[in-house]
């Protein structure tokens, strides 16, 4: 069935399943192409496409980076890294053999107008022959500082609009998109000079995640919980995203970025502003970005004074992290031995509008903990009076609703049952909903997922311009403080759940941090 079928059939059929909506033909462009994201996460993310028959004859491959090759040397390098990643087999192979013949690679930098003409050139050609239907996707997998340039170049080539009023031109935009809120502002005015806000697809893979867009279902799709989903139920919210690695390889990347731009501004942000937005009048693009934009401007900004009371930063020295003794963050290769970039952040954020006053979020997130886990912890209130003599329970806790985003995808409720016999007392005990047993699926990775919505333009899980802009007005006052105020950076020992000054900002409430 060719693309077009396909297109017609879906006309006909609005209950078609969207998930298995195929892409239109199209170019994609990957700026970056013989860089690490590339290789680890777009490559594989196309291979399982194009097995799962998502991608239409009309199918190419264009890699733009420094590094010399030729066309050949570039689809086996792409063959390769698919075959190293778990791809391969015989589907697999004669899959990739029918459509790698339409990889091309461009060796040029993108300061050089040399290497958007040729692109040019390679685009047409491909239009020609393999029927891409002069659709484009370009996908920004280079240096952020390298982000204007490639735009620019784009612009001066004419490459930045479609040549005619059937084709696409979008482009996908990777984090982070700014180094703080000057920086996203300055990055904005550029992409919005080559590109309209309806062609930009700003990535962050935490929306690809099945189980973040669960907080949207379980929220909006069930009587049983949004009720209780407010300042009158809800005790506090405690969102963790917990990583066992360092900074690996990327130490020079990350001695930039640190906690909090790398994961706070950016994923942290998504699923809170998910967690706490109204529910959309529509499940569209701009129905769910308008709503969570609302979310996030209701956040509240702190002062350098609040900073230095409601946030921790801090970074990870030696320890054992999964039976194994690993160095401290300042012995990392790349990173300065003096650095003060910090591998750790919790702090506390009001929310100021009527759902959720009075309702603290807790948020931490760092490298090195004991295990990788995300998750999205709702604490109840108590109940407004216990019937029960204080012996009898003894063992109850507040009662919780934990949304698992990974590793073991689901949710867990927590809530307090009688302990079986004569006396009577009242335990905590979990109720658990693990996705990979209801759903018995394979669920797509996230790059997967959302290279696929790009190339279908549903922008619904990309970021828009001022979603971004508010994200860089929570964190920013953050960063300010900490480079022009005085506020400590402590450390925490791998392996342990953070420095003893987290546990200190949960316990001046009376608080503490779940173990997940
Ligand atoms: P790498 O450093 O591994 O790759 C960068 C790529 O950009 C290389 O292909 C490099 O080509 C190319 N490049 C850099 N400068 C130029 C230039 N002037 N002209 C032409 N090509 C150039 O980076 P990553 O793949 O790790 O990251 C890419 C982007 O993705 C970054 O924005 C990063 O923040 C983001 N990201 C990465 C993640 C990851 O896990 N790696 C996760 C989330 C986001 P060459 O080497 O051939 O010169
Ligand atoms: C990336 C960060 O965006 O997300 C990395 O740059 C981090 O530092 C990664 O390790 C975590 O992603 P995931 O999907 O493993 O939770």
């Amino acid at each position: 069935m060719t693309f077009n079928n396909a297109a017609a059939d879906e006309d006909v059929n609005p209950l078609a399943d969207p998930e298995e909506r195929p892409a239109p033909p199209a170019v994609f462009i990957i700026f970056g192409a013989s860089g690490d994201l590339t290789s680890r996460k777009l490559m594989p993310a196309i291979e399982r496409l194009a097995l799962r028959r998502l991608l239409p004859p009309g199918f190419a491959v264009v890699g733009v980076a420094r590094t010399e090759m030729n066309d050949d040397d570039f689809r086996e390098r792409m063959r390769e890294l698919v075959e190293k990643g778990g791809g391969g087999g015989a589907e697999a192979r004669h899959v990739w053999d029918s459509f790698v013949g339409a990889f091309r690679y461009i060796a040029g930098d993108y300061d050089d107008p040399d290497t958007f003409e040729r692109l040019k050139d390679v685009l047409a050609e491909l239009d020609n022959e393999r029927g891409t239907a002069e659709n484009r996707l370009y996908y920004l997998a280079t240096p952020p500082s390298t982000f204007p340039t490639v735009i620019k170049g784009l612009a001066a080539h004419d490459l930045n609009r479609p040549t005619s009023d059937d084709a696409f031109v979008r482009i996908v935009i990777e984090k982070p998109f700014g180094h703080d809120l000057q920086t996203a502002l300055d990055l904005d005015a550029t992409v919005h000079e080559a590109f309209d806000e309806s062609q930009v697809y700003r990535i962050d893979h935490y929306l690809g995640k099945e189980t973040v867009q669960n907080v949207l279902a379980l929220r909006f799709a069930n009587a049983a919980f949004e009720p209780t989903w407010n300042r009158r139920y809800i005790d506090h919210i405690q969102i963790t995203v917990a990583e066992s690695i360092g900074v690996e390889h990327r130490g020079s990347f990350y001695e930039q970025a640190g906690a909090l731009r790398d994961i706070v501004q950016n994923h942290v942000m998504q699923v809170l502003s998910m967690t706490l937005m109204e529910p959309p009048v529509t499940f569209d693009a701009d129905g769910i970005r308008d709503e969570k934009v609302k979310a996030l401007k209701a956040v509240e900004i702190l002062t350098p004074e609040k900073v230095k009371q409601q946030v921790v930063r801090a970074q990870y020295a030696r320890g054992w992290v999964g039976g194994d003794e690993v160095i401290g963050y300042r012995e990392e290769e790349g990173v300065n031995p003096h650095s003060t970039t910090e591998t750790y952040v919790a702090m506390k954020l009001r929310v100021d509008n009527w759902r959720w006053a009075g309702v603290p979020v807790y948020v931490r997130t760092g490298k090195r903990l004991p295990k990788r886990v995300t998750e999205v912890a709702l604490q109840f209130k108590r109940v407004p009076h216990l019937p029960f003599a204080p012996e009898m329970v003894k063992d109850l806790e507040a009662d919780s609703i934990v949304l698992r985003i990974q590793p073991d995808e689901g949710i867990t409720l927590r809530f307090g049952a009688k302990v079986p016999g004569q006396a009577f007392r009242v335990r905590s005990v979990s109720m658990d909903f693990f996705y990979g047993a209801a759903f018995l699926e394979e669920t797509p990775d996230a790059y997967e997922r959302l290279l696929l919505d790009a190339l279908i333009g549903d922008a619904t899980l990309f970021i828009r311009s001022d979603e971004v802009e508010q994200a860089w007005h929570i964190v920013d006052p953050l960063l300010q403080a900490w480079e022009h105020e005085d506020v400590p950076l402590a450390t925490y020992e791998s392996g342990t759940w953070g420095p003893g000054e987290a546990d200190d900002l949960m316990a001046a409430d009376d608080r503490r941090w779940r173990r997940p």
